[in-house]
């Protein structure tokens, strides 16, 4: 998608270099990094210059590539595998990357594992934007269908940042968005602040910006009121982690979005690629909650007027918090989940017709 009239992806290999964009300093700066060696990879996932489930799986892919660049070594390779799938634990889409590059590259020897990792990483982010771009067709449907018994602007509630940012290309959430925007149909976005990074005003508000895509930031409590007062359309989410009975793991406060969707009889959308489906884990209770630093919550960050990036306390010093980065939403409240394969139900059938 675009950034200035650019197309950009978030993230290509280039001189045996990575080049990321640094999502820590959008909206306020668009920087280019370079990730130069596997450690630079893990620190750019822990840090969240790069997030978003989808990302930060292709950044471990190719955190691979740049290791055996380093180091053509099995152990040194696979302690890096390792530390990838470490550096964040709610995603599941960072071990589903890991594991598919080391099942490719057991056995292969020194001399073809460097192109044969960057081809499988290269791989990897060609069939996220793929993905991607499929669920939006599909999600479209929905769109479309809603606009035209409406006949006026559709609102759509989001959360977080499940757009082009937090993937390669098109984004999952937003994908169907874009659709619906190139073909004409008038969309407007409540986007959720999504604190405490704010990913919702930061990249979703941005990412929208940039494509001429009309959006409001609202409180992440605003959804409700919003909901009650025929305010919503629809909602669409994205998904950290969906379990195989259709519950689903996402951003801190989509559950409750969620509730608030059911109680105003508003669809509830949920947008995965499949490297997102956890097969393995049958209890939502299983999945690992990341819990990350308070400061997060107790320091805000911002642009003061002579375009300086600072940083503020806004707790008081001793107070003590919590910053829990995501929650699961069960599947009984979730309308649909839209796929590069189709739509489904959030439920173990839905998902093993178009997965099994
Ligand atoms: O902590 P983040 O910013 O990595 O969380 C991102 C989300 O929760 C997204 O909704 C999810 O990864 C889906 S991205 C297509």
């Amino acid at each position: 998608m675009k950034i200035n009239g650019k197309s950009y992806r978030t993230i290509w290999f280039e001189n045996n270099l990575v080049k990321i964009i640094d999502q820590t300093k959008l909206p306020h700066q668009f920087i280019i990094k370079e990730l130069k060696s596997v450690e630079d990879a893990i620190n750019a996932i822990k840090l969240m210059e790069v997030r978003g489930a989808p990302l930060i799986g292709v950044t471990a892919a190719y955190g691979l590539v740049l290791s055996i660049i380093e180091k053509n070594d099995l152990s040194f390779l696979r302690n890096s595998s390792e530390k990838l799938i470490a550096s964040r634990p709610t995603a599941i889409n960072l071990k589903w990357a890991v594991n598919r590059m080391m099942t490719k590259l057991s056995g292969v020897n020194e001399k073809e594992i460097k192109n044969i990792a960057l081809a499988e990483a290269k791989l990897i982010a060609e069939e996220d934007i793929e993905f991607c771009k499929n669920i939006g067709l599909n999600g479209l449907e929905i769109i479309e269908e809603i606009f035209s018994k409406k006949k006026d602007t559709v609102n759509i509630l989001t959360h977080c940042n499940a757009g082009w940012l937090a993937t390669i290309d098109w984004g999952t959430a937003t994908s169907p968005i874009y659709h619906a925007h190139k073909k004409g149909i008038k969309i407007h976005v409540w986007v959720d602040e999504t604190r405490p990074r704010n990913q919702g005003s930061n990249l979703t508000s941005y990412e929208l910006n940039e494509e001429g895509i009309a959006n409001t930031v609202i409180t992440d409590n605003a959804g409700g009121i919003l909901m009650q007062r025929g305010k919503v359309d629809m909602c669409i989410v994205g998904t950290d982690r969906t379990l195989s009975n259709g519950d689903v793991c996402n951003k801190i406060g989509t559950y409750l979005k969620a509730l608030a969707a059911k109680d105003n009889n508003i669809p509830f959308y949920v947008a995965l690629p499949s490297s997102t489906i956890d097969w393995s884990i049958k209890n939502y209770k299983q999945i690992p909650i990341e819990e990350r630093d308070p400061e997060e919550l107790s320091h805000i960050e911002g642009i003061d007027d002579e375009n300086k990036i600072k940083k503020v306390r806004i707790y008081p010093k001793g107070s003590k918090a919590m910053n829990l980065a995501f929650d699961v939403t069960p599947a009984k409240y979730v309308t649909a989940l839209i796929t590069e394969k189709g739509i489904c139900e959030a439920s173990e059938e839905g998902l093993s017709r178009l997965f099994k």
